[in-house]
């Protein structure tokens, strides 16, 4: 089929890939000239596995192409996929000016035999209003709901490896093209209403949020009573209704779809007035967790003034570029404001805001603690009696429970995990 993809931030680049990787031909747009230059010269602008394989593939089997106009794009397509920003406006609901331009930009080009496919996370009810703004300005395209679940580091295998692909169309026909589109994919296809698939995004996130937030407040609980709570969770996952995901304790979540879902839900339940304390403990308890980090390392630290912290990590989470709403940057910013100084150092996120340094070593040299910040295995692999002779102070404070304590103690370190006694 053919298939427009308009926007190439991590959302639309995947989905743009994928779809080539399953023979569609696919006209990628984005307003950024930079992004589409990048692309034209055929670099990746951002770091997710296997991506860069893919989009080779798409470009050297002439399945891909990039363009700077959104009407160049959607030209002879019969699906237009919106991957667009949807920041968070200052209530916390999600700011759909980018989306809405857009649309506003297709009804003046697009047949009516064209299928519009929001693919950003937007609140419940978006697809209708957005049907409705194309019919007042005349345009008769169908609107259809396909909300992502990609998660960065994994979004390539994810596409691919799809457990579920949820369509919301207002029609049945409209529901069965976006279908075939993916119809080589491994995941079940759920068919439903567009307010449905769009609060079935929300309902996930919202829910995956809670339950890590949950775990890590087991894992504070076991810090206070000295129980071990990479034990307990374990145990707890066992049990199959529970399983074993997403129950890692660390300094909270971070990204671009956490924090922003679960302010943009709690914005959906205010103005229906519904009153949703339970996600409203979540946002609250989760900003906690790194302040509870932040008063462990004072303490460790013996006040922060005059004290040099490295901090392994930039990105949110491991295997991606992306620092947006990272707990490492976060950390780094209330050691700071509580007066000490902060280097950092990660494989493969750039940060300006902060002194960065290739090797986790050379952040290290003359620092007074150490805290991994990120899960990144490379931090497993670094020689730990270099780092003591080069540090200052003795302690790495590893809020990802990522490293081996006994490698770390034989060097002479000392060892702190989060919510585990001295294993
Ligand atoms: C998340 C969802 O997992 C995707 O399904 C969804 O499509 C995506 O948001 C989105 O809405 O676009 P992502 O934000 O890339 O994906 O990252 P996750 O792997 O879900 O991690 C979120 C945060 O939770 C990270 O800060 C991560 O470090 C943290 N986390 C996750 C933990 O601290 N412990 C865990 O056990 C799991």
């Amino acid at each position: 089929m053919n298939i427009a993809v308009l926007g190439a931030g991590y959302v639309g680049l995947v989905q743009a890939a994928g779809l080539t990787s399953l023979g569609h031909r696919v006209r990628l747009a984005d307003s950024n000239p930079d992004r589409v230059g990048q692309l034209l010269a055929r670099k990746i602008p951002i770091y997710e596995p296997g991506l860069g394989e893919l989009i080779e593939r798409a470009f050297d089997n002439n399945l891909l192409t990039v363009h700077s106009s959104n009407r160049e794009a959607v030209e002879g397509a019969e699906v237009v996929f919106l991957t667009l920003p949807t920041p968070a406006g200052d209530d916390g609901s999600a700011d759909l000016r980018i989306l809405e331009a857009a649309v506003d930009e297709l009804a003046a080009v697009m047949a009516d035999d064209q299928l519009v496919v929001t693919k950003s996370t937007v609140p419940v009810g978006t697809a209708l209003a957005l049907r409705e703004r194309l019919r007042s300005r005349g345009c008769g395209v169908g609107v259809v709901s396909n909300p992502e679940f990609l998660a960065e580091g994994s979004a390539v295998a994810d596409f691919l490896r799809a457990e579920r692909i949820v369509i919301g169309a207002f029609e049945d026909r409209h529901a069965d093209i976006v279908g075939d589109l993916y119809a080589e994919l491994p995941g079940q296809i759920v068919k439903t209403d567009p307010v449905s698939a769009e609060l079935v995004k929300y309902a996930a996130n919202a829910y995956l949020a809670t339950r890590l937030t949950f775990a890590n407040a087991i894992a504070n609980i076991s810090e206070e009573v000295g129980a071990d709570a990479l034990q307990v969770l374990e145990a707890v996952g066992m049990d199959r209704r529970i399983g074993p995901h997403f129950m890692h304790p660390g300094p909270g979540y971070g990204g671009s779809c956490f924090p922003k879902d679960t302010r943009a839900l709690l914005s959906i339940t205010d103005s229906i007035g519904y009153p949703f304390p339970l996600l409203q403990a979540v946002v609250s308890t989760d900003a906690m967790q790194r302040a509870r980090i932040l008063d462990r390392t004072e303490r460790l630290l013996g006040g922060c003034s005059g004290k040099k912290v490295a901090m392994w990590g930039a990105a949110f989470k491991a295997r991606t570029d992306d620092t947006r709403e990272s707990p490492a940057l976060i950390l780094a910013r209330g050691l700071i404001e509580r007066g000490a100084t902060v280097v950092v150092t990660d494989p493969e996120a750039e940060t300006h805001e902060f002194s960065q340094f290739d090797d986790p070593v050379d952040a290290a040299r003359d620092a007074d603690l150490v805290i991994v910040a990120t899960e990144w295995p490379e931090f497993r692999r670094v020689d730990f009696s270099r780092l003591a002779e080069v540090m200052r102070g003795r302690t790495i404070y590893d809020v990802r429970n990522l490293l081996d304590p006994d490698v770390v103690r034989e060097a002479g370190l000392e060892y702190i995990g989060l919510g585990r006694p001295n294993v």
